[in-house]
């Protein structure tokens, strides 16, 4: 029988990517975003589109119960805004997030979800491993830590059925690159294209684990199957990384010798709570999923120039 999903946060970066995949594959799609961040022309036109806010309890339990499975995207999905919008961000990513834990236990449908390398927050060593300690050191992170202990919690008490997926860095077309909020690749790329100058925060040794967007929604997809196979209650959760450093300065220089050799590069003051490290281990997403995200940071960069 053909499946229907729920994608919320489906206009946005990652959400309209697997909206997409999951169409291809002979999915019907309903799709439910407030276009706070996400675009209406991101969605392709054989989605079912609402426009409505994750928090609408109503609405949200009409469009879930004809569904097979919810993938849960939609979120305040920066660290700076939620930190400055602190109750409003955590009534979108935790509240919301705890009324679709429940609507999914009741209806008994599996939910994916979007977690965050967020939640280690100053990781003590690297690669990060699932079972390494969270210390989560902002609202954003907090919020998405909350939502694992929301679903362990929903596995042994309502059968809830659920994945978490501990994004790392995602990057590729469609992330938008003049939100002031915007992913570190989408802003390179930006002032690379335009030919306007690069000021990186800090000494550039910054260190992350980025990952390409086809790579994240083949995640998506594969932790849904999981869940549709594994019929008894599961609160697992995943990296979605690499297991690949990559430091700030590598990036740069990357951008630069792809779309323009002499672009302008200087070094400002360091932000302050940036993370230095972040690289996860791979091996779960590998030994549960069958994944091994394996798209290379030029291969990637290439083909948001190709979207471009
Ligand atoms: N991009 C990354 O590197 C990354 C890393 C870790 C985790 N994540 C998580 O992955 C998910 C998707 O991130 P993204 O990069 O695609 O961000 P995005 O901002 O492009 O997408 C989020 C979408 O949610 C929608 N939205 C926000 N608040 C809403 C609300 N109240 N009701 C309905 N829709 C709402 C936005 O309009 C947007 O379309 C988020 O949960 C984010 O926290 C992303």
């Amino acid at each position: 029988m053909p499946k229907r999903y729920l994608v919320t946060g489906g206009c946005g970066f990652i959400g309209s990517h697997l909206t997409e995949t999951l169409v291809a594959d002979g999915s019907s799609v309903v799709v439910l975003d407030n276009l706070s961040t996400g675009h209406r022309d991101n969605l392709t036109n054989s989605a079912e589109f609402i426009v409505g806010d994750v928090r609408d309890h109503k609405l949200l339990s009409d469009l879930a119960k004809d569904c097979s499975g919810i993938f849960h995207l939609a979120a305040i999905a920066s660290v700076p805004k939620c930190t400055q919008q602190w109750h409003d961000s955590h009534s979108i990513n935790l509240s919301a997030s705890v009324d679709i834990f429940e609507m999914a236990a009741e209806c008994d449908i599996p939910v994916v979800y979007a977690s965050s390398s967020a939640i280690y927050g100053d990781a003590k060593r690297t690669p990060i491993g699932e079972d390494d300690p969270k210390h989560p050191i902002s609202p954003y992170g907090a919020d998405k830590y909350a939502m694992e202990l929301h679903a362990t919690a929903g596995a042994r008490t309502r059968d809830l059925r659920s994945f978490g997926l501990r994004f790392f860095n995602i990057y590729g077309p469609r992330q938008d690159p003049h939100s002031p909020y915007a992913g570190v690749i989408a802003v390179f790329m930006r002032h690379a294209l335009a030919g306007t100058s690069i000021t990186i925060h800090g000494d550039g040794e910054q260190i992350r684990d980025f990952v390409y967007v086809a790579d994240a929604v083949a995640a998506c997809h594969a932790a849904m199957g999981h869940l549709h196979d594994r019929k008894a209650a599961a609160a697992e959760v995943s990296n979605v990384c690499t297991g690949q450093a990559t430091s700030i300065r590598t990036l740069v220089n990357s951008v630069a010798d792809l779309i323009r050799p002499d672009l302008n590069i200087s070094n400002g003051p360091a932000r302050a709570g940036d993370i230095m490290i972040s690289v996860g281990d791979p091996s779960r997403l590998n030994r549960i999923l069958g994944l091994q995200p394996s798209t290379s940071l030029s291969d990637g960069l290439r083909s948001i120039l190709t979207h471009h």
